[in-house]
């Protein structure tokens, strides 16, 4: 059993993906300051990131999560430099479900990175900790993100009416869901975007 998740290194086909720690705040608080624009677009937490202090708290609080196994927080690398996240937020052990979230910076999008790296920690989740079910919501008007959920093959579960408030909006969202059983038909078409 993994004791912690503070040293998780796992391969993707073209991407590395490992765990965060306080040496990566100054390059986080980097690449969120550069893409600050379209992050804002669709992640409230955002304006809540101004300094580097705030971003050393967020990574503080990670680090703490993935002590005590309670979420994954994953910088996704390409030649040893971040170019977005990944991760889980809660996982309900009892369960054995969490949901999945991410983000590229502005630089690196529209290179099929965040379904890389998506595909990549779906497999941990499924094949290393066993999960049973995972799931994530996006913005119905979010077309990257629903795009990115649609090709890995998550299941559309419903709709989440006005479910997050970003500048003054409510915006409704989609909720998908994969299973393992699900899981386990996807597996060939999400090899291509696996590690060796
Ligand atoms: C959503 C996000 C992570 C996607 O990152 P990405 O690395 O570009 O994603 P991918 O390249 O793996 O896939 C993007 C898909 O959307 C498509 N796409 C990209 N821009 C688009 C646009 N403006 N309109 C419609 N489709 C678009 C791409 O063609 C691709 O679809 P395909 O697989 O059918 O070719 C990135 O745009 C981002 O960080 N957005 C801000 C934060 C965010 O929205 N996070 C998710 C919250 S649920």
């Amino acid at each position: 059993m993994i004791d912690d998740f503070n040293s998780l290194v796992i391969r993707g086909a073209r991407l590395v993906l490992r765990s965060a720690r306080l040496e990566d705040v100054n390059e986080l608080f980097g690449l969120i300051s550069e893409s600050r624009e379209e992050l804002s677009k669709w992640l409230p937490w955002i304006e809540f990131v101004r300094s580097m202090e705030d971003e050393r708290h967020i990574v503080e609080q990670w680090v703490y999560e993935m002590q005590l196994r309670s979420a994954i927080h994953l910088c996704v690398t390409r030649e040893s430099k971040i170019v977005g996240l990944v991760g889980t937020h809660q996982i309900d052990w009892i369960n054995q479900r969490t949901s999945v979230g991410y983000w590229m910076g502005t630089t690196y999008i529209g290179q099929h990175f965040t379904t890389e790296s998506t595909a990549v920690l779906l497999n941990f989740l499924f094949e290393n900790l066993k999960l049973h079910r995972v799931f994530i919501q996006a913005a119905t008007e979010n077309e990257p993100s629903n795009r990115v959920i649609r090709r890995l093959g998550f299941k559309w579960e419903g709709l989440l009416r006005e479910n997050e408030r970003i500048k003054d909006r409510f915006f409704d969202h989609n909720i998908y869901g994969m299973t393992q059983r699900d899981f386990a038909g996807l597996k060939e078409s999400h090899s291509v975007y696996l590690g060796g």
